[in-house]
């Protein structure tokens, strides 16, 4: 595959290192890291020549365009530690996947309807072991209230785009993750009025 396959999102290059700087301390030194909605694969492409060779990354993505950039990244990249993207539809009962040591989903659950949000969790407790970390990453609502007015704007631009679309409740997704086993959220605030959000399973 040629390189011309690879998108460049310019957000995923301001958000990658202040992503990374919170990530990298939470991350088993070696193991597999499952990225859910990798989209261009520059964030799994950062993370994989940031980290040991013996913590290799699995990207994913529904859409076949953003399979051959990830994968078109990858191979530019020369890095041993990320294997071949696959087709990961997060809201499928059934993953192409049984068992992984990080599941990592960056701006995905608010560009998608909530069958997503919904699928990730399950997903995510179904593949991750006790004590497994699911982390998260983009804008939300916090009981109710968007956290600024340009975030607000920005869920009004989503849902005009589609309907099923929107920034998330945090306590929502909360609930979410409470009933597939993870317990409560620790939250990072981070650049541009976003969240990380990291889920630990507990059972
Ligand atoms: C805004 S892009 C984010 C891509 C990348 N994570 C980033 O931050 O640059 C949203 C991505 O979510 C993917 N996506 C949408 N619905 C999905 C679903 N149900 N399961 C997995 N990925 C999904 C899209 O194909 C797209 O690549």
């Amino acid at each position: 595959m040629g390189n011309d396959a690879r998108q460049y999102a310019p957000s995923a290059a301001r958000n990658r290192d202040p992503i990374w700087e919170v990530l990298r301390p939470h991350l088993p030194a070696r193991g597999l890291v499952l990225e859910v909605a990798s989209g261009s694969g520059e964030h799994t492409v950062h993370f994989a020549r940031a980290s040991d060779s013996e913590l290799v990354y699995q990207p994913s993505d529904p859409d076949p365009l953003a399979r051959a950039s990830i994968d078109a990244w990858a191979a530019a990249s020369g890095l041993a530690n990320i294997r071949p993207s696959i087709a990961l539809d997060a809201a499928a009962d059934v993953w192409p996947i049984e068992c992984v040591d990080v599941v990592v989903c960056i701006n995905m659950i608010h560009i998608s309807p909530w069958s997503s949000a919904v699928g990730l969790m399950r997903g995510a407790g179904r593949v991750l072991p006790a004590g497994g970390l699911l982390f998260l990453y983009g804008p939300y609502r916090r009981e109710g209230r968007h956290m600024t007015p340009s975030n607000e704007a920005f869920d009004q631009d989503l849902r005009r785009r589609n309907p099923e679309w929107g920034v998330r409740n945090l306590e929502g997704v909360a609930d979410l993750a409470g009933q597939a086993g993870f317990g409560p959220p620790a939250i990072a605030q981070m650049p541009a009025n976003n969240l990380s959000i990291l889920f630990r399973r507990t059972e």
